[in-house]
């Protein structure tokens, strides 16, 4: 050890708030339930994305090193600043942390935007499918504002499951804007269908994505027919249990799964890591 080294460890820097690697400033916080909340930050001036892409965002962990997540932008690429959606994690390093942001705090977004749930993945269609569970919907909160999703397509069809009706309200509200939204409510029209579900509370349309995809009732319910690979296309994130399973019910409408460099009529992307994998 040298003895630089020595007189650093010996005589720590003097407390100063430190300015975060890639830093940006929150400038809104919302909670929609005690696992819910969605944020917005200053976006880097020099950050260009696909709407529906992820980047790594985080903050300094205890070890004082970068602890960095995967995290969907919730908001779409014209935005000014960028909105995430996320969940709290009881125990989880990063966001038993990150749930207590306030406007004015740093959180560090790293500028290097990738993912599979982008229109350069999909081949051309009539109808878009956007199939998610729980904070899955983040990457469809950012298509459902991005014009290119209603200049590509006649109907776009908004599927969200959750277990409870308060865990709907971030997408709700969001789909309900849009209506009167001034740069994207005339685009919008009635192009955008809104098909929430619950699994353990009551509500008017009930049941998780797959038994209404599998069994037919959201085609009935919205008068439409059953998929097929002429005209529709989706975009699938949930866990992996659940994108798993949707996928083998798309491929069963002789859907296939596409990719960045190998478009075709679906995308899949996981909405967070876990399942015991
Ligand atoms: P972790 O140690 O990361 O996770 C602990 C456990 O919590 C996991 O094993 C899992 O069981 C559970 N868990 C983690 N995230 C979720 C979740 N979102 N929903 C339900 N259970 C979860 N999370 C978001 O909240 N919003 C996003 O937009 C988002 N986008 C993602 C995009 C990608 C491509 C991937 C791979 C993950 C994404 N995640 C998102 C998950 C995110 O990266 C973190 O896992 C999450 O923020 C929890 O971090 P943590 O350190 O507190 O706990
Ligand atoms: P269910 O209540 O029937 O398990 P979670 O909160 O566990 O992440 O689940 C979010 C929603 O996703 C719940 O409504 C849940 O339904 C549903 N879900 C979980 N796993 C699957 C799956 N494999 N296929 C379809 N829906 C699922």
């Amino acid at each position: 050890m040298t003895e630089a080294t020595m007189m650093t460890e010996a005589s720590p820097i003097p407390t100063a708030k430190p300015h975060l690697p890639d830093a940006q400033i929150v400038t809104e916080v919302r909670h929609w339930t005690d696992r819910l909340f969605s944020f917005r930050v200053t976006r880097p001036q020099s950050l260009r994305f696909r709407s529906g892409e992820f980047v790594m965002i985080g903050l300094i962990g205890d070890n004082g090193k970068p602890l960095l997540r995967a995290y969907s932008i919730a908001s779409p690429a014209w935005d000014d600043a960028l909105e995430f959606y996320s969940i709290k994690v009881p125990d989880g390093p990063l966001t038993s942390k990150l749930q207590h942001i306030l406007p004015g705090d740093e959180i560090i977004l790293r500028p290097k935007p990738v993912g599979t749930l982008v229109h350069d993945a999909l081949l051309p269609g009539k109808r878009l499918w956007f199939l998610a569970t729980g904070t899955g919907i983040a990457p469809f909160a950012s298509l459902m504002r991005e014009p290119e999703t209603y200049e590509k397509y006649d109907q776009v069809i908004m599927m969200h499951t959750c277990r409870e009706v308060a865990e709907l309200e971030y997408g709700r509200e969001l789909v309900e804007s849009l209506k009167d939204d001034p740069l994207i409510g005339e685009m919008v029209g009635d192009k955008l269908v809104y098909y929430p579900t619950t699994t353990r509370e009551p509500f008017h349309h009930m049941g998780r994505v797959t038994d209404n995809l599998a069994s037919g009732k959201v085609f009935a319910d919205l008068g439409l027919p059953p998929m097929n690979p002429g005209d529709d296309r989706a975009m699938v994130c949930g866990s992996l249990a659940f994108n798993v399973d949707v996928k083998a019910i798309l491929e069963g409408f002789g859907l296939c799964e596409g990719a960045n460099s190998d478009p075709r009529q679906f995308v899949v992307e996981k909405a967070f890591v876990g399942d015991g994998i």
